[in-house]
């Protein structure tokens, strides 16, 4: 599963809407159903508003009425397996449990599985705001 979630991670990355930064990503989410969701990074003119390919995938899969994840995959065009940026850790921290794992991959074929919480140790939760 892991190799065609790469597969598909790769697949999407072709659709990203990256004029800024030429830097195109794709990302593909496995949910515990069974089914695969994909999404691409789309850059905007006021550059705050540009979403991140993990993001996507992982909105796409939640506006389809999928929001529990067994593995995501993410690739980039990088010297060493892309990492995720904080803000898509921190989403990602919200919906993934600490042992879902996420493939960290790039287009010379090196991947790197590291665990949610491995990922993201320490991660602000819901249950930080109660008192
Ligand atoms: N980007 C992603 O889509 N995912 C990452 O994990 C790292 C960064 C995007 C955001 C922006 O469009 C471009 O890469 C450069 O930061």
């Amino acid at each position: 599963m892991k190799g065609k979630l790469i597969k598909e991670a790769e697949r999407v990355r072709m659709r990203a809407h990256v004029p800024y930064s030429n830097f195109a990503v794709g990302a593909a989410v496995l949910t515990k159903n069974g089914n695969i969701f994909t999404g691409c990074n789309i850059e905007n003119a006021a550059y705050p508003a540009t979403c991140c390919a993990e993001r996507v995938a992982m909105f796409n899969a939640i506006a389809n009425g999928e929001s529990k994840f067994d593995q995501l995959a993410v690739i980039a065009d990088t010297k060493r397996p892309v990492p995720p940026c904080g803000i898509c850790r921190q989403v990602m921290s919200e919906f993934f449990d600490e042992d879902v794992q996420i493939h960290l991959a790039n287009l010379h074929g090196e991947i790197k599985t590291i665990s949610m919480g491995k990922l993201l140790p320490f991660a602000f939760v819901s249950e930080d705001m109660d008192v």
